[in-house]
């Protein structure tokens, strides 16, 4: 049996909440560490900030006895063998990852530190960030012996973060020391031995005891280059896609069949190959931005992540563009939109191309229902609700009355719409799916105008000119 070790997870976002959890459920005892009073008490209380299937299981199960949360960084620092650093890198005006967080974490670390500690950086950093750690607490007099610097990026993808992390296609750990590896190898051990699978409560996903996650020990410097360019290259092949599904309209022919063709290739892969209105998040358009200033720093060519970015830029253009030539002009015009948040299956909004359409039409004077299954209170604070812009509580009622309805979340649930109500609800049966979520054979035979992205155009002009109402 793998042997406990205890953790402090320094930031309760996203990254820092997901890996406290899967840290306690993996049997570890964990000190969750934020400086906002409010977020801890709330967490204390049962409450959570974040909408990530599994979690309120996970920190149910182990709030009482496993997890603590406190804002007390000095005594998680005494108590705790490892310190994971997660708090936000967000991206500063020059495109570059803004470190105050991690400096100002860091110092504050150093100032507590009285035994050996490992201290792991689990946020999304440039290169050499482990290097400026090191310099920090050594600055604040913290002998050489004490203390290791690690870097443990993760890879987990809002709404299925737990899974992605206890079902990891690989650990990656970069130490400099064996020291360091002896003890985050003791941390994941868990997982890397296949125990935790044989557990009856683990949380299902695909790895089982008999074909556990790699752990890949690497140097810091390149851990923290696999975070970047993992992400670079995830947002360059949806780019890629994007740019492929616009030759595909200009030639009718359907990009599914395309992306089926090339990811059949083992070289290549079928995942983050799908069409659509360009990427969004909080990683994504951070990092290849970060990834492109390090690469400038450093004198490297790296024009191609430039490139990404104008693509995704240009794609959500080019659907603005798909909705004008369904509807001529916008003012006055009544739309409905399936999905606010940046892809399906989270609540958050941060770089959500669905919130740059619906602002563009806006702009244009059209009037929104929009209907988002989790997102929506994120999505009032940054557009409040107005005689444009209404936010409604299900998909039909975004429908009810429109000009023309626009899927711009992948949320599964809307997939599975019952299209005879969906018809009957809209004014005009006209749907413009900016994620491919239907079959456009199938949408033309239920009576449907449907464009989607890269795939041909479907014109269906037969119930076009006045809605059927339910009764
Ligand atoms: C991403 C990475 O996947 C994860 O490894 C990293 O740790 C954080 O960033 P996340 O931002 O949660 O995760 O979402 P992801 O599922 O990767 O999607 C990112 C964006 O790309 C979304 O806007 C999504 O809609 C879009 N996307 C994804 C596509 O347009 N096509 C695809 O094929 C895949």
């Amino acid at each position: 049996m793998s042997q406990p070790v205890s953790i402090a997870v320094v930031g309760s976002g996203y990254v820092g909440l997901v890996a406290a959890a899967c840290f306690a459920e993996m049997g570890h005892h964990v000190i969750c560490v934020d400086n906002d009073e409010s977020k801890v008490k709330m967490l204390r209380e049962g409450g959570i900030p974040i909408h990530e299937d599994y979690l309120p299981e996970l920190l149910n199960r182990h709030r009482l006895n496993k997890v603590e949360f406190t804002s007390d960084l000095k005594s998680a620092t005494q108590r705790s063998q490892a310190i994971f650093i997660a708090v936000g890198t967000p991206q500063s005006k020059t495109g570059s990852a803004d470190l105050s967080y991690v400096d100002a974490v860091a110092s504050e670390i150093a100032r507590s530190i009285d035994g050996y500690k490992v201290i792991v950086e689990k946020s999304t950093v440039p290169v050499y960030t482990n290097e400026w750690i090191r310099r920090v607490i050594e600055r604040n007099g913290v002998p050489k012996d004490l203390f290791d610097v690690a870097s443990n990026p993760e890879f987990l993808r809002e709404g299925t973060a737990v899974v992605d992390f206890l079902h990891a296609d690989r650990i990656v750990v970069g130490v400099e020391s064996e020291r360091a590896g002896k003890l985050m190898s003791d941390i994941y051990a868990p997982l890397t031995s296949g125990e935790y699978y044989k557990l009856p409560q683990a949380v299902p996903g695909s790895l089982n005891e008999n074909n556990p996650p790699p752990f890949l020990l690497t140097s810091t410097k390149a851990a923290e280059l696999i975070k970047h360019a993992s992400n670079a290259f995830l947002a360059m092949k949806i780019s890629f896609i994007n740019v492929v599904s616009n030759i595909c309209e200009a030639v009718g022919a359907d990009v599914e069949q395309v992306a089926k063709g090339i990811g059949s290739d083992s070289r290549i892969g079928p995942k983050f190959l799908r069409a659509g209105i360009g990427y969004g998040g909080s990683c994504f358009p951070k990092d290849v931005a970060a990834f492109r200033y390090v690469a400038e720093q450093l004198g490297v060519d790296f024009d191609l992540l430039k490139e990404v970015e104008s693509i995704n830029e240009e794609q959500k253009k080019r659907f603005f563009q798909k909705v004008r030539a369904a509807l001529w002009t916008f003012r006055g015009k009544k739309l409905g939109v399936l999905g606010l948040a940046f892809k399906g299956g989270t609540d958050d909004i941060r770089e959500s191309p669905a919130l740059d359409i619906v602002e563009q039409l806006l702009k244009e004077g059209a009037h929104i229902a929009a209907f988002d299954p989790a997102a929506t209170p994120r999505a009032k604070e940054v557009i409040p609700p107005s005689a444009f812009m209404r936010y409604v509580d299900d998909p039909y009622e975004a429908a009810a009355d429109a000009d023309a309805l626009l899927i711009l979340s992948d949320w599964h649930e809307f997939s599975e719409l019952d299209l005879d109500k969906l018809h009957y609800t809209l004014r005009y049966p006209i749907v413009i799916d900016g994620r491919n979520l239907y079959d456009p054979a199938e949408m033309i035979e239920r009576g449907f105008n449907y464009l989607s992205v890269g795939r041909p155009a479907h014109q269906h002009t037969r119930d076009l000119t006045v809605g059927h109402r339910l009764p």
